[in-house]
């Protein structure tokens, strides 16, 4: 039992920041960052039979069944190193996997302690995709607003840099569909409960994160 974990949960369009901002947060708050959609990738890179599965629904921008993201997400939260809580990215993402998420948490002692809802209008989400660059660790770059140091290799352990197959414009603009019918009733369902923050995500980088951090209480 753990009365004190924090579970943070970054919500808001595909490339509004989630992965950006859960990355700086989790480390400066010393929780983990829990990504689901980093997890299907690891998933698809060790060619698991989850992986596998995954990638049917990811290449075309739609989300991945509740059950097996749900089962995923739940052993994630389940290890030692997420005793203190976690940065939640990129889950829950239907509100039957927010309602499965209370019942996780519950189980653990915890419940959700904030929200962050980072909003970032539709015609600035292709951009940011179509310019994002990732490492095989989840670290992610911007050609132009976050370049790494060298092109195009990780800053901090120098493995080459790769661009995401579902961050072609007509993926993107499916995932952007995908997510107001399927997700965005979390922003209602969060505001009701008192837990949604809204953060202005056009800001750069380091403004949002300082916004994030006065959000959290930091
Ligand atoms: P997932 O990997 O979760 O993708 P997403 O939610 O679509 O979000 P992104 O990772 O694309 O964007 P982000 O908000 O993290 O932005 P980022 O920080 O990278 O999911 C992929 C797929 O997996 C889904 O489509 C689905 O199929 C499946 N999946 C995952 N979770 C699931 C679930 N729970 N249920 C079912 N299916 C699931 O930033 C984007 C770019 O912008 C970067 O280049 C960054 O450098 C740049 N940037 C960030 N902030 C700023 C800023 N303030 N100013 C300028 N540039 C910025």
């Amino acid at each position: 039992m753990n009365k004190k974990a924090v579970y943070i949960i970054m919500l808001g369009p595909p490339g509004a920041g989630k992965g950006t901002q859960a990355e700086v947060l989790a480390e400066r708050m010393g929780l983990v960052h829990v990504s689901s959609g980093d997890l299907f990738r690891e998933n698809l890179s060790k060619e698991t039979e989850l992986g596998k599965l995954a990638q049917t629904f990811m290449s075309k921008g739609e989300l991945v069944p509740d059950d097996v993201t749900i089962a995923m997400v739940k052993d994630r939260l389940t290890r030692p190193d997420c005793e203190k809580g976690a940065v939640l990215d990129g889950f829950p993402r239907t509100p039957a996997q927010a309602e499965a998420l209370k019942v996780m948490l519950s189980s653990l002692g915890g419940d959700v302690t904030i929200v962050p809802f980072i909003n970032v209008p539709d015609e600035v989400l292709v951009e940011r995709l179509s310019g994002r660059w990732m490492s095989k660790s989840g670290r992610v770059y911007h050609a132009i607003t976050n370049p790494p140091l060298e092109k195009w290799f990780d800053d901090v352990d120098d493995s080459p840099l790769y661009q995401r197959e579902d961050d072609k414009p007509e993926t993107v603009r499916n995932r952007i569909q995908v997510y107001y019918k399927q997700t965005s009733p979390l922003i209602e369902y969060y505001k009701e409960q008192g837990k949604l923050i809204e953060i202005d995500g056009t800001q750069d980088i380091d403004k949002v994160t300082e916004d994030l951090m006065k959000a959290v209480g930091k």
